[in-house]
């Protein structure tokens, strides 16, 4: 689990799943607690990194804060399942929203942000900018910056390079996987999420280490393992979602569709990839358990086996 973020979802999925609604809030309030404490919020990434900030000013991430309660499908999704506010359910608030501790009290302060994918950041925002203490990145030592950005990803940051870590963020959002909130909510039961394609179009903000701000696509040698790392993800995302299904409706049809068609792509990389063994053996597992209700231990373990 890539931090505190991925976990405060799956928590809230298997309360959902497991637990009468009452109860559930009261338990998943308490880890959006934990999960708030270690948000610092966006602004004060943009204090340094304002082309980013700006960047995903245009982006649906940010516009969800205000746009999805307001949406008439928002308020259709709430009254089936007994949601007085939005912005007050743990349930939406896992994928849709910012949540910071402010004055004690956890608050909605933002839509999906830098957070969401880079990781909570208080406990490595200063260390990954502090040269290591160093008045400039000139005079640091190449084994104190390694030094730094080890500590820093030892802290939950989550690097443009940690590609596995960044997709486990996109696909646990993107992939919608909560029985409930589908076959009872009518939510989408999945973008048509694929990351390379995904990120480089209103998401893209390589605009940081960039000489001249062209926030330029990654290279070709990135773009292919973009793919490849977001097919295995997709799959890995998927066996556990029809893992925890329990009935044969929409949501576990859709996840199982969803897991086919990306091992599928994944048979076609190892094919291309001749070279690549471990393209093989992710298509070997994926098919190791069956994509049926009442499975989810083989489905986990398939799972465990790909990440
Ligand atoms: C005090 C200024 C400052 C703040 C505040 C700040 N950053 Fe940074 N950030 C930097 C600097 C400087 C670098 C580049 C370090 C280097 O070149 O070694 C950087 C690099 C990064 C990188 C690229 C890491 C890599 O692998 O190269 C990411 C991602 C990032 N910051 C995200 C964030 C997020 C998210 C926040 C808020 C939680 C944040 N930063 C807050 C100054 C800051
Ligand atoms: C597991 C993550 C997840 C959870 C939990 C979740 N959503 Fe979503 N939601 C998404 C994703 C991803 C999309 C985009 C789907 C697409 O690509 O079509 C979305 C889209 C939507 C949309 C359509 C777009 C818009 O902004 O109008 C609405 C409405 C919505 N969600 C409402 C809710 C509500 C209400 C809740 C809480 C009951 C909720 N969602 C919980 C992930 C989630
Ligand atoms: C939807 C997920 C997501 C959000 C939200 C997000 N990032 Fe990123 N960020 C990424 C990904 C993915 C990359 C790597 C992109 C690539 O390689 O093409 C990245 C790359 C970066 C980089 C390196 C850029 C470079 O020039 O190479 C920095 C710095 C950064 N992000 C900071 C931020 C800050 C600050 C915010 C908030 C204002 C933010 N990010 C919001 C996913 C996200
Ligand atoms: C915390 C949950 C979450 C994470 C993490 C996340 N997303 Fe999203 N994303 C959403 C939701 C929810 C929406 C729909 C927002 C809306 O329209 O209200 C969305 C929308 C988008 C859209 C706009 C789609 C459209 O309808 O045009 C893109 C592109 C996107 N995400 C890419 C990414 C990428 C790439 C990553 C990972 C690097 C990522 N997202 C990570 C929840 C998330």
């Amino acid at each position: 689990m890539p931090g505190f973020i991925m976990s405060h979802r799956l928590a809230a999925i298997l309360a959902v799943l497991a637990l009468p609604l009452a109860f559930l809030t009261l338990t998943v309030q308490s880890r959006a607690l934990i999960a708030g404490q270690k948000i610092v919020g966006p602004n004060v990434c943009a204090e340094c990194h304002k082309d980013e900030a700006e960047a995903w000013k245009g982006t649906h991430h940010f516009k969800t804060f205000r746009d999805m309660p307001r949406s008439k499908e928002a308020r259709q999704i709430a009254k089936k399942l007994s949601i007085k506010r939005i912005k007050a359910e743990q349930l939406c608030l896992g994928c849709h929203f910012t949540q910071e501790i402010v004055r004690n009290k956890p608050r909605v302060t933002a839509g999906i942000s830098c957070e969401s994918c880079h990781g909570a950041g208080r406990d490595w925002e200063k260390p990954h900018a502090d040269f290591s203490g160093k008045k400039s990145k000139e005079q640091e030592t190449k084994a104190e910056a390694a030094k730094r950005w080890k500590a820093s990803e030892a802290h939950g940051m989550i690097r443009p390079q940690a590609l596995y870590k960044l997709a486990k963020n996109c696909y646990g959002c993107h992939v919608v996987p909560n029985e409930k909130l589908v076959n009872i909510g009518g939510h989408a039961a999945g973008s048509p999420f694929e990351l390379l394609s995904w990120s480089q179009g209103e998401v893209r903000h390589n605009l940081w280490y960039s000489k001249g701000k062209s926030n330029a696509a990654a290279d070709a040698k990135r773009k292919r393992m973009m793919y490849v790392v977001g097919i295995a993800v997709e799959i890995e995302t998927a066996l556990r979602a029809i893992g925890v299904a329990t009935k044969k409706k929409e949501y576990a049809i859709r996840m199982a569709h969803r897991a086919d068609q990306a091992r599928k792509k994944m048979a076609a990389i190892a094919k291309a990839l001749e070279n690549v063994p471990e393209a093989r053996q992710i298509v070997k597992v994926s098919h190791s358990a069956g994509l049926k209700l009442n499975n989810n231990k083989a489905l986990r373990a398939a799972a465990d086996n790909i990440s």
